[in-house]
């Protein structure tokens, strides 16, 4: 089992998306997935229209107790731990569970999935915190979104810093260009800037309408069987994803 966190400390830079398109496409070659919304805005798990059970919380996760709210999705080889309101804590939760060994309680949460699923993809929220460094030891490779800005690409040198902090291998770190509007002279220079560092794949995923509107249609793109350029740019992500960490 590997473990995929869709990340960046910075808001609305298409995590999500990527995370529910990356899973869909995943268990579309017959890999078991498990998509494991750990934000607590729930955008991932509405995307699949599911919702948490009432019993489902925060103190039960980190009690390893949520095999049993596992949901199916509407489609073959691929479920979602939905999120909770409660996960908004999840930080601070993790603070008062040990503070000796509290980066690597993820860890130790996921460990127990290994023979249920090929892939867990993880939608993480925006925090620079004590989750995100649990999430960061946790994964075997960190996907993280990069709007061609000045800002973006300091989110990105946030992350640089955290995994010095936690004494973890760039390798990790697989970024990618999101949402991006060739149009934008900004856009374009970004890009050529940073495509040069091995950090970036070659692959991104442009600003899309299809993209945008996942909400109103409530699941990904081209998975109601039309041509979705969305989807192909998701699929050459996938592969790229694979073939740079997960062979
Ligand atoms: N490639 C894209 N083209 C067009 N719209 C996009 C694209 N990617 C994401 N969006 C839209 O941008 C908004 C933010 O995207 P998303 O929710 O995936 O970001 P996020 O990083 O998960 O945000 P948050 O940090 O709040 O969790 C959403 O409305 C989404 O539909
Ligand atoms: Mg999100």
């Amino acid at each position: 089992m590997k473990i995929i966190a869709v990340y960046s400390s910075k808001g609305g830079v298409g995590k999500t998306a990527t995370a529910v398109n990356l899973a869909y496409i995943a268990s579309q070659s017959e890999h078991r997935i498990l998509l494991c919304d750990m934000d607590s805005q729930g955008a991932a798990s509405y995307y699949y229209r599911i919702k948490a059970k009432k019993k489902f919380n925060r103190s039960r996760l980190l009690q390893g107790d949520y095999d049993r709210y596992i949901r199916g999705t509407d489609f073959p080889n691929l479920d979602l731990l939905p999120a909770h309101f409660s996960f908004r804590n999840l930080d601070l939760a993790l603070h008062g569970k040990n503070n000796q060994g509290s980066r690597r309680i993820l860890v130790d949460l996921l460990t127990p999935l290994k023979d249920d699923y090929d892939f867990l993809i993880l939608d993480c929220p925006p925090n620079l915190t004590l989750l995100s460094e649990n999430i960061v030891i946790a994964a075997d490779c960190l996907v993280t979104p990069v709007i061609p800005t000045t800002l973006s690409v300091l989110a990105l040198n946030q992350l640089l810093k955290l995994f010095k902090k936690v004494d973890c291998e760039k390798r990790k770190i697989l970024a990618f260009f999101s949402m991006v509007e060739r149009r934008k002279k900004m856009h374009l220079g970004v890009m050529k800037k940073y495509k040069k560092y091995p950090i970036f794949m070659k692959s991104y995923v442009p600003f899309m309408a299809e993209i945008e509107k996942m909400g109103m249609y409530r699941r990904p793109v081209g998975s109601a069987g039309r041509k979705s350029h969305g989807q192909l740019a998701y699929k050459l992500l996938w592969e790229e994803i694979q073939s740079r960490r997960l062979n």
